[in-house]
Parts: structure tokens; C-alpha cells; sequence
């Protein structure tokens, strides 16, 4: 059995085969309809979420299956420990993604349940936000080679998924990132990776964006921060920090990069808001295209044959 915890549990192969497929499901939708017919999806949900849920529950139902939607807090997995929780409601359904906010929890959560378990973001990894922005970059570049991606910000749990899907598919990555979040640094596969030369780190943003076609940003704040009053002091110092780090007009302004960010949109800290809708931004593709990834990574897991 295979789950999906971060892009680690894929050879290269696997991730390419997923966003080939993805993209074919996204073009001819309905040579893949019915193919889940009968099967269930639990998903558990310990953070917020706009774009996993809706992809999520609308990909699946697509595909004919049933999902669940389980709130944590409002369940027993609050006040019990994960593995005989996920016993129990692994023995239910087919596939199970959660988003949880210790990637320690999810990795206890697959290593009990019976069921293929999916990763929907953790403080560590983002996989199907990869998936998803892997397939943006190769549908509009029409190849994964001789592609650049600058990802700027924090350096955060999607750029640790990034990097690794990035090097899966041949995209070399430039990674812009003054300011780290621990324990998200994942410093061993970065390390590893710029060994390798699949990625390189600077904090020269306008030299990166120059060799780029695709420029990605996301929050400066984790979202279960983003909120929180007691956070409101590392706010304004990270917003002092990075500002320079804003992709904004002036930062692009002698590009013809893709504008890139997984949403939701902080405007006026990581990127300008005219940039959102500017004719170069991929942002809607990409939050579009978690749907495709993900039902491409669905078929994969539960070994379904698409060809
Ligand atoms: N990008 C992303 O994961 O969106 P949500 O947090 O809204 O699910």
C-alpha cells in the first residue's frame, strides 16, 4: 500500500506519470468518469481550507465516489489517539486525506490506517499543491525542460515540496528565501538538492526572476497564524523583512515570467493584488488544476489503471 505524504514516496517517474495523467483528465474528462464508483474518501480536516476541500470533495464525487468531510475538532480523533481512530475509519472507506498541522500526526495517521492515506498539507509538506503547480508549469510550457522556477518568500513547506517535485520533473528551482520556518525546513533534501544542482539559493531576487519563466510566492505566515493576535509581533517582523522580497510591478518589472502563488492571497505582503490578475498570472490555473493533480494522484494510490 502507498500513500502520499510528501513527494518523497514517489520515484520521478511516478510524479510525471501523475501530471501526464492529470493533464489528460483534465482535457477529456469523461473517458475517466466512473472510475471511483463505489469507493469513499474520508477527509479530516485540522486546519482551514478553501481549495483542498472544494478540489477534493468535487474531484472524487467527479470521478463517481462518495467522500466524507470530518471536521477534527468536532470528532473523536481530538480527544483520542490517532492510531485506533484511524483504524476504525480506515476500515470504511477506500482513501483518506487529511490535513492535520504536525507532519508527525499524518505520518502516525498512515502508518495506521488500512487504507492509502494523502497528505493535504502539514507543516512540512504540501504534495498536492506540487502536483498541482508541476502541471501549470508543464501545461503552459507545453515541456518540463530547459523550465526555471523562482520560488521567493519563506522558505515554508510548499517550497520543500517544490523542490522536490521540481527535481522530479527536470525544473530547476531558484529558491529566494531569507527567512526559514522551523521545524518546515526539510534541510536535508534541500542540502541534497543543491548538491546535485537541481536547485540553487540566492537572495539576489532580481537576477533570479531574470532567469526565470515562472515566479512563485506564498504567505509569510502560516495560516493558522495568520489570525492569531499573539503572533501579531513575528507578523510585523517577518512583513519588515520581507518586503524587499514582495513581488510586486517593480520586482517584475524587466521579466516575462509566469505569476505563481498557491492561495489564499495576503495582498500587499507577498505579492502586489494588481499582480492576482495581471495577464501573466497562473494563480487561478494553478488552485484550478488541484482538482486534476489530485485525481491523478487518487488513481495512483489506489492503483486504478487509466491507460
Ligand atoms: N493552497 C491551498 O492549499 O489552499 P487551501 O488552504 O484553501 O486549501
Amino acid at each position: 500500500m502507498k500513500h502520499c505524504i510528501s513527494l518523497k514516496d514517489f520515484t520521478p517517474e511516478e510524479t510525471q506519470t501523475i501530471v501526464r495523467t492529470a493533464l489528460s483528465m483534465k482535457q477529456a474528462p469523461e473517458r475517466y468518469r466512473g472510475l471511483l464508483a463505489g469507493r469513499w474518501l474520508l477527509m479530516l480536516f485540522q486546519k482551514t481550507s478553501t481549495r483542498t476541500r472544494i478540489s477534493f470533495e468535487i474531484g472524487f464525487q467527479e470521478l463517481g465516489g462518495h467522500s466524507i468531510m470530518m471536521d477534527w475538532d468536532t470528532s473523536n480523533f481530538a480527544i483520542s489517539p490517532i492510531r485506533f481512530e484511524v483504524r476504525y475509519a480506515s476500515g470504511h472507506v477506500d482513501l483518506i486525506m487529511a490535513r492535520l498541522k504536525r507532519h508527525a500526526d499524518i505520518l502516525e495517521l498512515a502508518a495506521h490506517s488500512l487504507v492509502p492515506v494523502i497528505n493535504g498539507c502539514d507543516d512540512r509538506y504540501h504534495p498536492c499543491q506540487a502536483l498541482a503547480d508541476l502541471l501549470t508549469i508543464y501545461e503552459a510550457a507545453g515541456s518540463f525542460a530547459g523550465q526555471t522556477l523562482t520560488y521567493v518568500g519563506i522558505h515554508n513547506n510548499v517550497a520543500n515540496s517544490l523542490a522536490l517535485g521540481c527535481a522530479h520533473c527536470g525544473v530547476h528551482l531558484i529558491l529566494v528565501t531569507p527567512e526559514i520556518n522551523r521545524p518546515a525546513f526539510d534541510g536535508e533534501t534541500i542540502d541534497r538538492l543543491e548538491r546535485e544542482g537541481a536547485l540553487e539559493r540566492t537572495l539576489d531576487l532580481s537576477d533570479a526572476v531574470g532567469r526565470s519563466q515562472f515566479v512563485y510566492t506564498d504567505t509569510w505566515m502560516d495560516m493558522e497564524f495568520f489570525s492569531d493576535v499573539s503572533y501579531e509581533q513575528e507578523k510585523e517582523r517577518r512583513s519588515k523583512k520581507m518586503l524587499p522580497y514582495q513581488l510586486n510591478a517593480a520586482s517584475l518589472a524587466h521579466s516575462d515570467a509566469h505569476i505563481m502563488h498557491d492561495m489564499p492571497i495576503h495582498p500587499g505582503y507577498e505579492i502586489e493584488a494588481g499582480l492576482v490578475d495581471h495577464p501573466r498570472s497562473l494563480i487561478y490555473r494553478q488552485a484550478e488544476n488541484r482538482l486534476y493533480a489530485q485525481q491523478a494522484l487518487m488513481l495512483h494510490l489506489l492503483d486504478i489503471d487509466v491507460s
